[in-house]
């Protein structure tokens, strides 16, 4: 039987952990204050900036939320970038994400300050991933990592195998995975046969959002699973894992919800703090 990795407690550990770097950094004078930008009515991602904005506050961060309308202009978001990239007391930037058809959203992340970038996805912070010299992760990719090494996983070597190929998720999870030694496949659409690939799966991570893609024939004994899918099926919120089926098969796995979900909002928390520590000079 697998042990369930518990996201949601690791993840409020390390928020205690988070509150104390806040209250220290309020001491020296400095407000952490990070902005949001969400442009439409995209139901789901309001409801990711509101769960975020009680996350800043239950640690201590200000986050500003700037709601704009579904049909801002391309060059009125730009803008408010540029103004946020000026403004000194502003350390955290970031675009939600999806953006209305008329927006080209490379073109908003290309305009944030990478150093002020949360959401690591600038062009500079994405190649700096890749070239293994990063001062700021992609949250769900910096959280999963991290809580594999909270449960003692040694990827060194290990067959790991991603399922989804996002610029949010499945690259930098590959990214961070690489570093680390494992020797790292992508699956995604394309792929003609995913079960070739699982079945000799160590660790296999699935950002797919396809509720049931991960069953029990399909993964080899004592398998880790990190289950990053977030579906919802007959008013359940599910993950891409078959939980109750793989469960008994792997050694460790996630549970949805519970499981990475708590990760992300804690992480990206955690990316403010790094870039609000780092514009102020303060290391580690
Ligand atoms: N939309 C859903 N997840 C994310 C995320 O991690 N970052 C951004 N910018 N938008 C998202």
């Amino acid at each position: 039987m697998g042990k369930i990795l518990d996201g949601k407690a690791f993840a409020d550990l390390r928020a205690e952990k988070l509150k104390e770097k806040v209250k220290n950094l309020k001491a020296q004078g400095v407000n952490p204050l990070f902005c949001v930008i969400n442009i439409g009515d995209n139901k789901a991602s309001k409801l990711y900036v509101r769960t975020k904005k009680r996350r800043a506050e239950s640690v201590g961060i200000e986050q500003k939320i700037y709601q704009l309308p579904q049909d801002t202009k391309e060059e009125d978001v730009l803008d408010l970038i540029d103004e946020l990239n000026q403004d000194p007391k502003v350390y955290g930037i970031m675009v939600q994400l999806p953006t209305p058809d008329q927006i080209d959203e490379n073109k908003l992340l290309e305009r944030i300050d990478p150093e002020k970038d949360v959401d690591a996805l600038t062009p500079s912070n994405v190649g700096r991933l890749w070239q293994e010299d990063h001062f700021v992760e992609p949250a769900t990719a910096d959280g999963v990592m991290a809580l594999l090494d909270y449960y003692h996983v040694d990827l060194v070597g290990k067959n790991v195998v991603i399922i989804g190929r996002s610029n949010i998720v499945g690259k930098p999870i590959a990214a961070l995975m690489l570093e680390k030694n494992a020797t790292v496949s992508i699956l995604h659409l394309g792929t003609k046969d995913i079960t070739e690939y699982t079945k000799d799966a160590d660790i296999i991570v699935s950002a797919a959002g396809q509720a049931n893609l991960v069953t029990a024939d399909i993964v080899k004994d004592g398998v880790i699973i990190i289950d990053v899918g977030i579906n919802h099926v007959n008013g359940h919120l599910v993950g891409d894992v078959d939980f109750e089926n793989v469960l008994p098969k792997a050694s460790m796995i996630t549970p949805v919800p519970g499981g990475v979900g708590p990760l992300t909002v804690e992480f990206l928390m955690e990316q403010v703090i790094k870039l609000t520590r780092r514009a102020n000079g303060i290391r580690g």
